[in-house]
Order: C-alpha cells, then sequence, then structure tokens
C-alpha cells in the first residue's frame, strides 16, 4: 500500500454534518462536512487515551471525543479539554493528525502522506464529469480481496471473454492483439481490441447486429483508481472503480460509471445492474487468487504480452516502493487482533512542525527515509 497519493475516500454525497468513520490503507479516519461546505478529515484516533473521534458529536464544526470530549478542530489540533479548570493551558501536543481534503469528481479525496502541496501526485482527470452529455450513477461493494489485485482486474483484459463472456468478449475469439501503452509518472492506459457478444435487452434494442470488434481503453492512475472504457454500438460506458484497501486483503470498491446514452434517470438501474453483473463475475475469480498479495518480484508470475498494462503499473509501484512510499504490514492496523500499537500516516503537519514530529500518537510511523518507528 501506497503513502503519498490523494486517496478517494467517500462519494460526496455520503459526507455529512457529522462525524462518520472511513478507513483506507487499513488505518480508519473521521470525516465531516463543515459548515461552509468543505470536509474534514482527521486520525480517527484520539490523542488522550485512543478514543475513536467517528463515535463523537460535534460542537459547531469540531469534532468531540465520546470517551472524554475533548474538542478538535479540522486543522487536528485541540482546543478543549473539559476536565482541565478554566485556565489551564491545552499542551501542545494535544492534537491529531489532519489530512488535506479536496472534493472533486464525486469523490471527497484525502491527501494520506506528508508532501507539501507541491509535491503531491496529481488526482486522476474525469473527463466525463460534470459533461452534460455524461450521466453517473454510483455504486459500492466490499471485495474479500486485496486492491491490487482488485485493479489488475479491471486492466486485464485476456479475462472478458472467460469472465465476462455474456457482455463483452467472445470465448472463440480470446486473442488479444499487441497494443501500445501510453505511460506517465502517475498513469498508464492502453486501446484494446476485443470482440463483443450480442447485446440482449434494453441495450440489445439499440445494438441488435454483432460487430466485429470494440475497442476498450483500459487505464489505471496511481495509487488505487481504474478505468474501463466500452465504446458500445450506441454510446460509451465509462467505469472508474476506486480501490480502497481496508486492509490488506479487503477492499471497498466505490464505483462510479459514466454513460452518454439512455441519458434519463429511467435507465440507471439498469446501468447498475449490468454494472454489478460484471462485477460479481470478477467478484469469484478475484477473491479466490492466490497469493492473495500482489508479488513484489516481477519474476514471480509468469506475464504474457497481453499483460503489458499490469507490468507498467508492478514496475512503477517498485519504484514507489524503493523510494519510501511504501506502508507494509508492521505499519498498518489490520484485522481484529489487540493492538500493542496503533499507528497513523504522518500528515503535512508533522513536517512543518519538526519538534511535533513524533508527539501526538501513541505510536507513529517514521518519514520518509526512516522505516516505521515511533517515540512517546
Ligand atoms: S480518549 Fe478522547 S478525550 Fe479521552
Ligand atoms: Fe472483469
Amino acid at each position: 500500500m501506497l503513502k503519498n497519493f490523494w486517496y478517494a475516500i467517500a462519494f460526496a454525497h455520503e459526507v455529512e454534518h457529522r462525524p462518520s468513520k472511513v478507513t483506507c490503507l487499513g488505518q480508519d479516519f473521521v470525516i465531516w462536512r463543515r459548515r461552509n461546505g468543505t470536509v474534514a478529515c482527521l486520525s480517527d484516533l484520539c490523542v488522550h487515551r485512543g478514543g475513536a473521534l467517528s463515535m463523537g458529536t460535534l460542537v459547531e464544526d469540531r469534532v468531540t471525543c465520546p470517551y472524554h470530549g475533548w474538542e478538535y478542530e479540522a486543522d487536528g489540533s485541540c482546543v478543549r479539554i473539559p476536565a482541565n479548570p478554566p485556565g489551564r493551558g491545552i499542551p501542545k501536543k494535544a492534537r491529531v493528525d489532519s489530512y488535506p481534503v479536496v472534493e472533486k469528481y464525486g469523490m471527497v479525496w484525502a491527501f494520506l502522506g506528508d508532501l507539501p502541496e507541491e509535491r503531491r501526485p496529481p488526482i486522476p482527470h474525469v473527463a466525463e464529469h460534470g459533461d452534460p452529455s455524461f450521466r453517473p450513477v454510483y455504486w459500492q461493494t466490499v471485495l474479500e480481496a486485496n486492491y491490487e489485485r482488485a485493479m489488475e482486474n479491471v486492466v486485464d483484459a485476456a479475462h472478458t471473454p472467460f469472465v465476462h463472456g455474456s457482455f463483452l468478449g467472445d470465448p472463440d475469439k480470446p486473442e488479444i492483439p499487441d497494443y501500445e501503452v501510453t505511460q506517465d509518472e502517475w498513469h498508464a492506459e492502453a486501446d484494446i481490441r476485443l470482440h463483443p457478444p450480442v447485446s440482449k435487452g434494453l441495450w440489445g434494442m439499440l445494438a441488435p447486429k454483432r460487430l466485429d470488434h470494440v475497442v476498450v481503453t483500459n487505464g489505471w492512475y496511481l495509487p488505487n483508481v481504474v478505468k474501463l472504457h466500452v465504446r458500445l454500438p450506441f454510446g460509451d460506458l465509462i467505469l472508474y472503480d476506486h480501490n480502497i484497501p481496508l486492509s490488506q486483503n479487503r477492499t471497498l470498491v466505490k464505483l462510479v460509471g459514466y454513460r452518454n446514452f439512455f441519458p434519463g434517470r429511467w435507465a440507471d438501474g439498469n446501468a447498475l445492474k449490468r454494472i454489478r453483473r460484471i462485477f460479481e463475475q470478477d467478484r469469484k475469480v478475484v477473491e479466490a487468487q492466490r497469493p492473495e498479495l500482489l508479488p513484489y518480484d516481477l519474476a514471480a508470475e509468469l506475464h504474457l504480452r497481453s499483460d503489458a498494462l499490469q507490468i507498467a503499473y508492478r514496475r512503477r509501484r517498485q519504484e514507489l516502493a524503493e523510494q519510501g512510499w511504501f506502508l507494509d504490514d508492521g505499519d498498518v492496523v489490520v484485522g481484529d487482533v489487540p493492538r500493542r500499537e496503533a499507528t497513523v500516516i504522518p500528515s503535512p503537519a508533522r513536517r512543518d512542525n519538526p519538534e511535533l514530529a513524533r508527539a501526538w500518537v501513541h505510536k507513529t510511523r517514521g518519514d520518509d527515509h526512516e522505516p516505521a518507528r515511533s517515540a512517546e
């Protein structure tokens, strides 16, 4: 799992003026919408005794810990300790990590890392969002699999005739012509020719004849977004999957599907039904993959020309791992076992306040250059 990226953590329409818990990279966060409309995101770990802030309430725009009532501002600083008599100051270390938040493309994105603004990788550009010719639908599900396995599945064209033969891909024509990968630092995509079967039902009415081929565009955007653009005979269907790592082996997939045909609300249910059907076909194979985690070593699995997009992803993640952007198992809270340490991802404020860099959480990760170890 990678830190120092913008992660989509919620659909924008889900976030209200009350604390709610979200999980990403195996860590819990509390988010809420402030009265000015912006969203705040803090580590869900009260610095006093580790209470879960997401179980608290809001006082104006501040979140209150449910245990002893400490109040935190959106920047993570504690501004009220009810047990203190009037006049007693608040220690500088009484604060929690606060993460930058941006709302874009119908999602709330939190920057989980400590890089200053100018060094942060970009949020993937979604050209269809806000374009009146496209209509979005939103759907989410929990996948009992690692998020990188889920990502690779979406960019993998060769599985379509076998897993989705009824929708896309023809098992009698499973060859994947060689394709060209277009890549930059944070993203890669490719146009790939597939042979589709005849559409059925509502969509079949628009395209009764079998086409020789369709071109799909498959792509990944670091750290966890994948795009599937299917050019159907009657229009475009473009899916963005945000693969949110709840832990190493559980993924919350938040999916936005844009279409520029049947633009009315009445067709949303049908579009969602098809998206779910495709996803459920993938679920079976992805949840059964072993090893559960994506191998680090490129030589650990056999690759073909048709796996070029996945190879590009694995190479790039390797580079980032070498750069120190990886969170490994030891750093991330996973599963339901009792914890000796609770970890948080360093936020920009730690970098800005070196004297506090290791101060305000029970156990913390180190910075870019030091592996995880912490002080009090
Ligand atoms: S644990 Fe949060 S105020 Fe005590
Ligand atoms: Fe699939």
